[in-house]
């Protein structure tokens, strides 16, 4: 029996984690949990952002289960996720975006997946703020070796599943070092996959396109600060925030997580939608290769999520959390 590390993180963390959980133990999942607790729960507990009893258990277990943390803005600590990110090298953000069957949301016939790097780019972490003269520097470091990685994962992933077209994003008509390194690294690698179709699109002209034709777009690769900007926009096109999945993979650990953060205006209310925490359990299961309980849960939570009347409010339900999950569970085969 796997045992897995579940930080149910901040905000409405707790209450969509608890719904998680009840989902997977109901379908008989099989998953020892030790709980850990990261960010503010964690400081307000033990006085430590990041305990070390966390970092031991993730990297015995070696897959967690994460709830969104709070980052205050603009001040005070740096991020947790980049942190753990960063410390178990998890190069790989990968957010699978797909319209749904009867849930209500602005295109139809959208699969696309968003391979977002994940240790590097705008998110470094190299500031340097001159107070004197009021100047605030940021790095955005890009590497050769980082973005072959990630690039080769997308990659990998398009030959794997079929997938015809891979799109690289950048900026590389302005920054041309950091965001040409990227794309140049994305074009050489493209060589060694003559069975896909390599493309590229700037930023912003991405950003038009995927809200004008997201059906066009199958595998998005992009670097750290793009990739986070069009996944939240990928969320938006099919249905939102509640509904979206992730992954943070290395080569040795993965965490999976939600798109969306601890939506503080919403905690504690019973108005949650766990289902993109629950997606990103399933994208779990089947990184256990515990495939048949993944596919089960998936059914359930579409045929429940086809059903306008057993949803949670974000998606024009009458549902709490609680009922949703409960509507789930009612659905598993
Ligand atoms: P957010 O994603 O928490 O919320 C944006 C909007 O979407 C809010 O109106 C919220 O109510 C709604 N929403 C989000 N998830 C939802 C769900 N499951 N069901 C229904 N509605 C949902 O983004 P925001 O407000 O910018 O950030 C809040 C905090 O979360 C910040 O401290 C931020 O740093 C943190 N954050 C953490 C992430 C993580 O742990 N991976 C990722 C993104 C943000
Ligand atoms: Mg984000």
């Amino acid at each position: 029996m796997p045992t897995i590390t579940l930080i149910p993180g901040d905000g409405i963390g707790p209450e969509i984690t608890e719904a998680t959980v009840a989902i997977m133990d109901a379908a008989g999942a099989g998953l020892d949990y030790d709980e850990q607790h990261a960010g503010l729960t964690a400081f307000r507990e033990v006085g430590d952002l990041l305990p070390e009893t966390l970092v031991d258990s993730i990297r015995e277990t070696k897959v967690a289960l994460k709830g969104p943390l709070t980052t205050p803005v603009g001040e005070g600590f740096r991020s947790i996720n980049v942190t753990l990110r960063q410390k178990f090298d998890l190069y790989q953000n990968l957010r699978p975006c797909r319209t749904i069957p009867g849930v209500r949301s602005r295109f139809s016939g959208i699969d696309l997946v968003l391979f977002r790097e994940n240790t590097e780019g705008m998110y470094s972490g190299f500031e340097i703020y001159d107070a004197r003269n009021g100047i605030a520097d940021a790095i955005a470091r890009i590497s050769r070796a980082g973005s072959e990685r990630i690039i080769r994962a997308a990659m990998e992933y398009a030959t794997r599943f079929g997938k015809e077209k891979v799109t690289i994003v950048h900026k590389a008509n302005i920054m041309k070092e950091s965001s040409g390194l990227f794309l140049k690294t994305g074009m050489d690698l493209a060589k060694e996959y003559p069975h896909l179709k390599v493309e590229d699109r700037i930023i912003d002209n991405m950003a038009m396109q995927m809200v004008m034709y997201p059906e066009r777009y199958e595998v998005v690769v992009t670097t750290n600060l793009f990739g986070d900007i069009l996944s939240d926009l990928a969320a938006g096109l099919v249905g939102g925030l509640g509904l979206v999945p992730g992954a943070n993979i290395g080569d040795d650990v993965a965490i999976f997580e939600a798109v969306h953060g601890s939506a503080p205006d919403i905690a504690g209310m019973g108005l949650a939608n766990p289902s993109a925490l629950l997606q990103s359990a399933i994208m779990m299961l089947r990184y256990l290769e515990l495939d048949e309980v993944a596919d089960r849960i998936e059914k359930a939570l579409f045929a429940t999520l086809a059903q306008p009347d057993l949803v949670t409010k974000d998606l024009g339900g009458p549902c709490s959390t609680e009922a949703f999950a409960e509507n789930v569970i009612k659905h598993l085969g």
